[in-house]
């Protein structure tokens, strides 16, 4: 299906050391942030263990036999208060401005509700009809929701994703990492996600996506996702939530539905149990 080398990207690796490969805007922001970070803590840390050396080499009691008596340094203090200061804003200024982008919501087409259960999580796709009349319209192609959709019936459609546990997984899938119904997602596509819980706290995180919000019992948190290729993205619950907490994993599929990256036979062996069947089966048919 997908033949590219970064397809199985989308989880952590043995002995990784940097951060997975980003699959969406957000995470590609969070990446850029990290080496942002990393110049002002290479500089920080080479200055203060500089000065440091120096001052070991220079003012040890053997190269010092008569102690040096000065306790004020007016400028130096002023210095060494307003320049972390500085510092600071300097780094405030990229932080704030990739925190409230994630926050920002671009129009969905798709809005999905993720909800968190003890212990597997499940995916709500409301009014189905219409925002994949709106998908078809963005790609320029309108003309084919008549032939995709004969009616407009747009009910809900829910589906659970358990993990699949080690006796039944097949050898290729990833041990604690794969579930029987994955969450199918369009790329390049704005995706809006209500998350909440059923129970406890759970946390709905995908690395790879740039992912991490808790779901909360009584209370609806907002996020949304792009993802902009094709791939199969892992992430686990990231709330402590019971015994079962580390078995409940999330894989997100993410599938260039108008593109030529998918088939139908891959399609069928990976299973889709979701809205995207029905879509892509009438797309082959
Ligand atoms: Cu659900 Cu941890």
């Amino acid at each position: 299906m997908f033949s590219n080398s970064y397809f199985d990207l989308g989880m952590a690796k043995a002995w990784q050391f940097g951060f997975q490969i980003p699959a969406s805007p957000v995470m590609e922001g969070i990446v850029n942030f990290h080496h942002d970070l990393f110049f002002f803590l290479v500089v920080i840390i080479g200055f203060v263990a500089y000065v440091l050396w120096r001052s070991i080499v220079l003012f040890n009691s053997d190269a010092n036999k008569v102690p040096y008596v000065v306790t004020h340094a007016a400028a130096l203090e002023i210095i060494w208060t307003i320049l972390p200061a500085v510092i600071l804003v300097l780094i405030a200024i990229p932080s704030f401005s990739l925190l409230y982008s994630m926050d920002e919501i671009v129009e969905p087409l798709l809005t999905i509700k993720v909800i968190g259960h003890q212990w597997y999580w499940s995916y709500e796709f409301v009014n189905p009809y219409y925002l994949y009349k709106d998908m078809l319209k963005l790609h320029g192609l309108s003309d084919l929701s008549k032939q995709f959709f004969s009616d407009d019936s747009g009910s809900v459609i829910t589906y659970d994703s358990y993990m699949i546990s080690n006796d039944d997984a097949v050898s290729r899938e990833q041990r604690l990492l794969e579930v029987d119904n994955k969450l199918y997602l369009p790329v390049e596509t704005n995706v809006r996600l209500l998350v909440t819980s059923a129970d406890v706290i759970h946390s709905w995180a995908v690395p790879s996506l740039g992912v991490k919000i808790d779901a909360c019992p009584g209370r609806l948190n907002q996020t949304s996702i792009f993802v902009k290729r094709p791939g199969i993205f892992y992430g686990q619950c990231s709330e402590i939530c019971g015994v079962n907490h580390g078995f409940m994993p999330i894989v997100v599929f993410g599938l260039d539905l108008l593109g030529d990256g998918t088939s139908l036979d891959s399609i069928k062996t990976e299973g889709v149990s979701s809205l995207y069947f029905f879509f892509l089966k009438k797309k082959y048919d």
